[in-house]
């Protein structure tokens, strides 16, 4: 629909930044923290850096947060590392790990930005992972542990929270954000067991926060793209509609409605993967009720109709955002309408604001983005980052944001990714993605300074306008 006249951001609108913990801060073992399964990698892409500095965050936080007010920010969304606050994620409390998020979310709040709090971001504790993992039925008490922990922490500070960060692709792409070496992952059966426990954590640590914390928000934060029909062949569309179930509706399902979409359930049921559901397990999904919806956007998926061979597998390698195909399930097609960036990644404005409105039309809550953003290989010239295809990237997305505030979408934060430079999950440092430039390289870690981008001072000023104004 086209509109003479747009509706304004609420005044109140969260204008926010992202990163997660393992992918910014560093100080990987620093003041007792334990391994996660990050740290434990043994294999990362060639010619890409570990995790062990990062961005040095750990230590540069009251700087970056500096920044963070300069930019106008209203919200930070970050995650806590479980292996500082409990190393190997159960038992007492680390305090000089738990001290550094007092720290970082005292900093915030004093500058006047909301925290918004991931509780895990594809870091899970090491030590749990050697007893199995999310494998491990043990895995879903050990996270509501630790919920009661960080509730109890920072719950007087903190007013949004995030459950698990991108589940979905954790069991779809695990080997692309690094977490399918966890131990039990043998296999899809297995794997949507793990993912049945992640569902109930994420019921166990909703239901908590709402009987701990009754002035605090909670909701899940998985990755929602629409799903387009290659064709408008009726095949096409149907194909479309099974990879949206398995993709997108099984993880918004559980979370909001406490119950397996059907559609996703005849696939696992089809091939022999659906998880075992222990008594009381849909009581406990159906009684956990979410506050609003966060989710990660950066693409569409354009999808056709099976095969039914390997000429349905896309072979473009492992990449979180690409789409794959599944042989008897659906095709993998590029959408020729749509440009890529320097990683392949379709960029698709208008997209964003069809998952926005799908979204909100099958759910009807209200909707926060917690991750947005391009990956490019920034360059630092002369003290400058002259990254003008950030801002047409984001112009572009913001202004489908209002069309869907327009059309009637509840949508109250968006927080693009990233607030500052920070190692991608598979593609190294030299894919950036911060309003702020990180000074080092793959493996030289140089002086670490940081350099406002020209995407900062047009964010500041989008933000100084309510969104009202996204030209230079
Ligand atoms: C999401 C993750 O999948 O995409 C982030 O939640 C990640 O952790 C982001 O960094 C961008 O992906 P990548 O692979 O480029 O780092």
């Amino acid at each position: 629909m086209q509109y003479a006249q747009l509706r304004e951001f609420p005044t109140d609108f969260l204008w926010g930044a992202s990163t997660s913990a393992y992918q910014v801060e560093g100080g990987w073992d620093a003041d007792g923290k334990g391994p996660s399964v990050i740290d434990a990698r043994t294999h990362l892409p060639e010619g890409t850096t570990d995790f062990t500095v990062a961005s040095d965050h750990y230590h540069r936080y009251a700087e970056d947060v500096e920044l963070f007010a300069e930019l106008g920010l209203k919200a930070y969304r970050f995650s806590i590392a479980w292996t500082r606050i409990q190393p190997t994620g159960t038992g007492p409390v680390n305090r000089a790990g738990a001290d550094f998020y007092h720290r970082l979310i005292d900093a915030l709040v004093a500058q006047g930005i909301e925290p918004i709090v991931t509780m895990y971001h594809f870091d899970l504790p090491q030590a749990l992972d050697d007893q199995g993992g999310w494998a491990n039925r043990d895995t879903v008490d050990a996270f509501a542990e630790y919920a009661r922990v960080v509730f109890a922490e920072y719950g007087s500070k903190v007013r949004y929270w995030l459950t698990i960060n991108e589940q979905n692709m954790m069991i779809l792409h695990g080997d692309a954000v690094g977490t399918t070496g966890q131990a039990g992952a043998t296999g899809k059966k297995g794997l949507y067991q793990q993912n049945h426990h992640m569902f109930l954590a994420q019921a166990r640590a909703m239901a908590l926060c709402h009987e701990l914390l009754p002035d605090a928000r909670i909701g899940p934060a998985p990755n929602i793209v629409s799903v387009y029909p290659a064709t408008p062949a009726p095949e096409d569309v149907l194909a479309a509609d099974d990879w949206d179930a398995v993709r997108n509706l099984l993880y918004l399902d559980l979370a909001v409605r406490g119950s397996y979409h059907p559609l996703a359930w005849a696939y696992l049921a089809e091939r022999g993967w659906e998880p075992d559901i222990a008594e009381g397990d849909l009581d406990l999904l159906a009684a956990a009720k979410p506050d609003f919806i966060a989710f990660n956007y950066y693409s569409t998926q354009t999808v056709g109709a099976s095969r039914g061979d390997a000429s349905d597998l896309q072979t473009r390698g492992t990449d979180q955002q690409l789409v794959r195909g599944e042989v008897g399930l659906y095709r993998a097609e590029k959408n020729p309408h749509l440009q890529t960036n320097a990683f392949g990644w379709e960029i698709d404005p208008v997209g964003f604001r069809t998952t926005l409105r799908r979204t909100w039309d099958r759910y009807r809550l209200p909707l926060i983005i917690t991750e947005n953003g391009i990956g490019a290989f920034d360059q630092l010239v002369d003290g400058r980052v002259h990254d003008d295809y950030r801002i047409d990237y984001y112009r572009r997305h913001i202004e489908q944001i209002r069309l869907a505030i327009t059309d009637g979408v509840d949508v109250f934060g968006y927080c693009p990714w990233a607030a500052i430079d920070l190692i991608s999950t598979h593609q190294g440092c030299s894919k950036r993605y911060g309003f702020i430039y990180v000074n080092r390289d793959e493996f030289d870690l140089l002086d670490l300074a940081r350099v406002r981008k020209d995407s900062f001072g047009w964010y500041r000023r989008v933000i100084d306008a309510n969104g009202s104004r996204l030209e230079d």
